[in-house]
């Protein structure tokens, strides 16, 4: 067997899938559901089907195996994919060079190059280098166990550490260069580390992989505080979140993730046993950090930093938390302090409780602007309340809107009479507004795409044929071309036809990866509809709705050909009617032949 095919055999997409989805068990046996991880939607149309090892939306149209949604979902090429799934699966590669393209060679020597700084950074931070370095991170409170754990390290000062390690392996000057990690001289020769004399915080992607570091400077005055890897080939600054590999397993068991500014604030709120904890390193939030926690967990504890610059990114990344469905809420620590220090202050079960206890966002919200108004006057709080007011429209959910309007004017001190005032005015300005200034910020699903049909013995009839052997064998043979060129699914059964006439093995990917985009959506289709029985059911089942289409087939043939008799005679070709009344008669003979028409 190919290794492709081989690997595929030995994994299950359920479980694979079932890492970055979470996935609920559909009805029937075999077939889950859950949120799409490619599109933003709030009812799940994301399909996995274990009997065929596939994959489908059924809101965007994405398609496909294991190994396309590892592709997908990690941004992998195909052999990173079926490298990946092999060493997690512990199936041994063939050190084959089809499965190494240009591409795949550099993302590994990045992967590689990475894995070495990792180690190497570790080390000096535990070697005589490290001294001042360690002696920071206990000042800060940073227990052995937890540099252990998030792989902290240090930067050789002079700059040439990672320079010199990596001249002892055969990397190419490419592949240095754009590693990010080292840097060439722009005067004289050679190249020097990209991070010197810095706390090394490795950051991973979600399957745990080193991608890129941030580095913290430990002087107060060195510039700038953090220094951070610029994008690679295998880092993607706005996809990435801090701690996500981490965080993943206890986000789904929390149904929660807590989102904090900084490196150190993971690490700190890590270090409280709250491990659902991830941070957007260093960059604004993005739809795309939003939509890798909402895979994991529904409901979202943003807990910034306390001051101004905190304040006004919370507000930010509430709307794109807001925007992707997520139910969010703010906790401001008192203080001002971030949660870090909080933990370290007040302790671990403060914290917890605090977080806990967390109010919704509009009351942070509110609380915002309440301070900026003069609450006292109904003037005051009616500004307030028109301030929140955009922010509240930009809810994606018409109900859940309506309920944290009337909320918020509670909350506020507004008359409820007032709330509905500005809904039905803000209601009337967007259908005014067409479609293309509609808040810029909500991110529409994809449009549903317009569902093929197909009859339901057609359907069945290929469900079973595609997945069993013996009666595909028994079967096709029996279905002529001109039964099945009248079929919406003809292109599949011509397919079939090709590949098994080919003496070709065929399973459900290779009959996918022949057939055109409007075949393979009815293909996906047909497969994602129907259960079938076991062995011994398929053959009766494939009988009675062959039975079934050729009845149906000679139906027609019989009512086409009786009016074209008809016409001939009328026409008074004589001679055509009695062709046509020949052939009309046989098709009766073979009905008859053939087993009775039953009703
Ligand atoms: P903070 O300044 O709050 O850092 O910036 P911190 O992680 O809490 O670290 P300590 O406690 O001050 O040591 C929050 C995050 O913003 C990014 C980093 O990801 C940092 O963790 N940042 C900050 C930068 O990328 N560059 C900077 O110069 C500063
Ligand atoms: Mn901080």
């Amino acid at each position: 067997m190919d290794f492709v095919e081989q690997l595929k055999s030995s994994i299950d997409i359920v479980k694979v899938v079932g890492d970055y989805v979470r996935l609920r068990r559909e009805g029937a046996a075999g077939r889950y559901k859950g949120l799409c991880p490619f599109h933003q939607e709030k009812t799940p149309s994301f399909n996995v089907n274990q009997a065929r090892q596939f994959f489908k939306c059924f809101g965007c149209g994405v398609a496909g195996d294991a190994l396309k949604f590892i592709m997908d979902i990690e941004g992998m090429t195909f052999p990173e994919a079926l490298k990946y799934l092999a060493e997690r699966n512990g199936i041994p590669m063939p050190k084959r060079h089809e499965y190494n393209d240009a591409e795949s060679r550099m993302r590994g020597a990045l992967h590689d190059i990475h894995d070495i700084a990792t180690q190497l950074y570790r080390t000096a931070l535990a070697g005589p280098q490290g001294a001042d370095a360690r002696a920071y991170l206990q000042k800060r409170g940073l227990t052995k166990e937890l540099v252990e754990t998030f792989e902290l390290g240090y930067s050789d000062p002079a700059g040439q550490a990672l320079v010199r390690r990596l001249s002892s392996e055969s990397f190419t000057a490419e592949q240095w260069e754009a590693s990010g990690l080292v840097r060439k001289r722009n005067e004289g020769t050679g190249y020097y580390d990209t991070f010197r004399g810095r706390l090394m915080f490795p950051i991973h992607n979600e399957s745990g992989k080193v991608i890129a570091f941030g580095g913290r400077a430990l002087g107060a005055d060195d510039q700038p505080k953090y220094l951070n890897s610029p994008e690679t080939p295998i880092y993607k600054k706005t996809a990435t979140l801090y701690n996500l590999h981490r965080a993943r397993n206890p986000m789904r068991k929390a149904n929660r993730a807590v989102l904090v500014e900084g490196y150190m604030d993971v690490i700190g709120v890590y270090a409280a046993g709250i491990g659902e904890v991830v941070a957007s390193c260093g960059t604004a939030l993005t739809n795309a950090q939003v939509r890798a926690m909402h895979r994991h967990a529904d409901t979202v504890v943003v807990n910034f930093d306390p001051d101004e610059a905190g304040a006004n990114a919370a507000e930010r990344a509430l709307q794109i938390l807001l925007d992707e469905s997520l139910h969010v809420k703010v906790l401001a620590l008192d203080g001002g302090l971030d949660p870090d220090d909080y933990v370290k202050q007040n302790g671990v079960e403060a914290y917890r409780a605090k977080l806990d206890a967390a109010p919704g966002y509009f009351h942070w919200l509110a609380d915002r602007v309440r301070s900026k108004f003069d609450m006292k006057t109904s003037e005051g709080r009616v500004d307030a309340f028109k301030l929140l007011l955009p922010a509240v429209q930009r809810i994606p959910d018409k109900l859940e809107r309506a309920a944290v309007a009337s909320d918020l004017a509670g909350y506020l001190g507004v008359d409820p009479g007032l709330v509905l005032d500005q809904f039905k005015r803000a209601a009337i300005e967007r259908r005014g507004d067409a479609n293309d200034r509609r808040g810029p910020q909500i991110q529409q699903p994809p449009a549903q795409k317009p569902r093929p049909e197909i009859p339901p013995l057609e359907r069945i009839l290929l469900n079973v044929l595609v997945s069993n052997v013996a009666v595909r064998a028994e079967i096709l043979p029996r279905l002529v071309p001109e039964l099945t060129e009248n079929f919406a699914s003809h292109a599949i059964f011509d397919a079939l036809r090709l590949l098994t006439d080919g003496g070709q093995d065929v399973s459900f990917a290779v009959l996918d990866a022949r057939l055109g985009d409007t075949a393979k959506t009815l293909l996906h289709e047909i497969v994602a509809a129907d259960e079938i029985g076991d062995d011994e059911a398929c053959l009766a089942q494939a009988e009675a709705c062959l039975r079934r289409l050729n009845e149906d087939f000679r139906r027609k043939r019989n009512t086409e050909l009786k009016a074209r008799v008809k016409n001939a005679e009328r026409s008074g070709n004589f001679e055509e009617a009695l062709r046509l009344m020949a052939e009309l008669h046989s098709l009766e003979q073979e009905a008859s032949g053939s087993g009775a028409p039953r009703a």
